[in-house]
């Protein structure tokens, strides 16, 4: 199994380019499902998660081609509609093409996602949400069994909580459906607005009628269309962080500023100097980091995604912090590994008590989940020594190249069998 080899006390000095999104493109993905026409996609980042929609894809009949830095799918003669439980199992994401496949055939037959390490994500929101859609299922031996006879029919759906599956779900089961839906209490993160472009521009009908509503009257087919994945703001949000635990001097590069402001405030209250450009943002770390009370929410709230990351900067501050985790019940799993290195984090149910004024020490760690993998390279990355990261099969699902930007900018970094 591969590991990583962290060799810390370095000041990270340079650029970095940030890759596609992840989280935007594999509902992008799931979404062409709905098409009978050519689809090409460009900036989709090149991770494992990927490559395991791509498969599951193909494994419904998808006809994918890589074509340099684009990928072009064609769903002409796609018509099977069982996705397994060996694509879904390892990426929670792989439900989302229950949706389409409702909407393209009104039948499905999807395995559940199961839980993973930071909690027991269910998926009550989308069922519920497309039952209203006309949509009957059964639960058998680990699979979601699901059939709407007379087709989706539009409907009025309020979310009972902010999902982000359950929205992009929904958004795209409606844009076949007969009728209009409208979708309150949506999720806004902005992996949706790229979804909601995607499909304006293949000639669906969607609208956004306040905050948090959307209204999609349903068409009979899709357009042939090009697009482009946005940024991935939560790299980006890590390589901030990165810059900033280092006491570096960053540029991060292919991003759109406004998206990240919420991060760029924290950043700036914790002592990070931040000069905004149009596609970049410029950060030098301080020496003197602050202390702040940190809460994660839905978009335009803290991103539950950069928990782990800031906590490791927010151990290097002069006073001690406090973050709540306020989406997953379990996304603490890092603290363990962190407090190994020095740290002093105490959790109380939802809420973390970050010491602050530690200095790491490296160590042997263990990878849980693809958010706290990256925490812990940044932790390793202030040490002075050897930290040895085990399990980076996590990491590799959602950043692209990370060893490679790292080392591009001064880390020294170190892939090993
Ligand atoms: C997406 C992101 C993930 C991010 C999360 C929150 C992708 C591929 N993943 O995950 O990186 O951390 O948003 O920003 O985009 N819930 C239910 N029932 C449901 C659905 C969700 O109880 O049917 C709960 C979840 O357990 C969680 C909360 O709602 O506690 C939010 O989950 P959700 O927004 O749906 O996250 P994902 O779409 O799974």
């Amino acid at each position: 199994m591969q590991k990583l080899e962290v060799f810390g006390a370095k000041r990270l000095k340079g650029q970095i380019q940030v890759s596609g999104s992840k989280n935007a493109s594999l509902p992008i993905l799931a979404a062409t499902l709905l098409s009978d026409a050519k689809v090409i996609l460009k900036n989709l980042p090149k991770v494992r998660d990927i490559d395991t929609m791509l498969a599951l894809l193909e494994s419904l009949g998808s006809n994918i081609r890589i074509n340099k830095n684009e990928i072009i799918i064609d769903n002409s003669k796609q018509k099977k509609i069982f996705a397994s439980y060996n694509l879904v199992k390892t990426m929670r994401a792989g439900i989302l093409v229950l949706g389409p496949l409702l909407s393209k055939f009104g039948y499905a037959k999807v395995s559940l996602p199961g839980g993973c390490a930071i909690g027991t994500r269910p998926i009550d929101i989308h069922l519920k949400a497309l039952s209203k859609l006309g949509v009957k299922y059964k639960i058998n031996q680990g699979y979601v069994i699901a059939r709407a006879p007379k087709g989706l029919i539009g409907n009025n759906i309020r979310f009972s909580k902010i999902s982000v599956g359950a929205t992009e779900n929904l958004i795209i089961a409606a844009s076949l459906a007969k009728g209009t839906t409208t979708l309150t209490n949506c999720a806004i993160e902005p992996e949706i607005k790229d979804l909601v472009n995607f499909l304006k521009k293949a000639g669906c009908k969607i609208k956004w009628i306040s905050k948090r509503s959307i209204k999609i009257i349903g068409v009979n087919e899709i357009k042939e269309i090009t697009h482009t994945v946005m940024f991935d703001r939560i790299e980006a949000g890590t390589y901030l962080i990165a810059a900033a635990v280092t006491g570096g001097n960053l540029k991060i590069k292919n991003i759109i500023p406004r998206v990240i402001k919420k991060e760029i405030e924290v950043l700036k209250k914790l002592g990070s100097k931040i000069i905004i450009k149009k596609n970049e943002v410029k950060i030098i770390g301080s020496k003197k980091i602050k202390s702040i009370k940190i809460k994660t929410a839905p978009y335009p709230g803290f991103p539950t995604d950069l928990q782990a990351q800031i906590m490791v900067l927010l151990c290097k501050a002069n006073k001690s912090s406090t973050v709540q985790e306020n989406i997953f019940e379990n996304r603490f799993m890092h603290v363990a590994e962190l407090n190994r290195m020095g740290a002093k984090i105490l959790i109380k149910g939802n809420k973390a008590i970050i010491e602050g004024n530690i200095s790491f020490e490296p160590a042997e760690l263990m990878a849980t989940d693809l958010r706290a993998s990256v925490s812990l390279i940044l932790a390793a990355l202030t040490t002075k020594g050897k930290s040895i990261i085990n399990r980076i099969y996590h990491l590799d699902r959602g950043y692209e190249n990370i060893e490679k930007k790292l080392k591009k900018v001064g880390a020294k970094i170190k892939r090993v069998n």
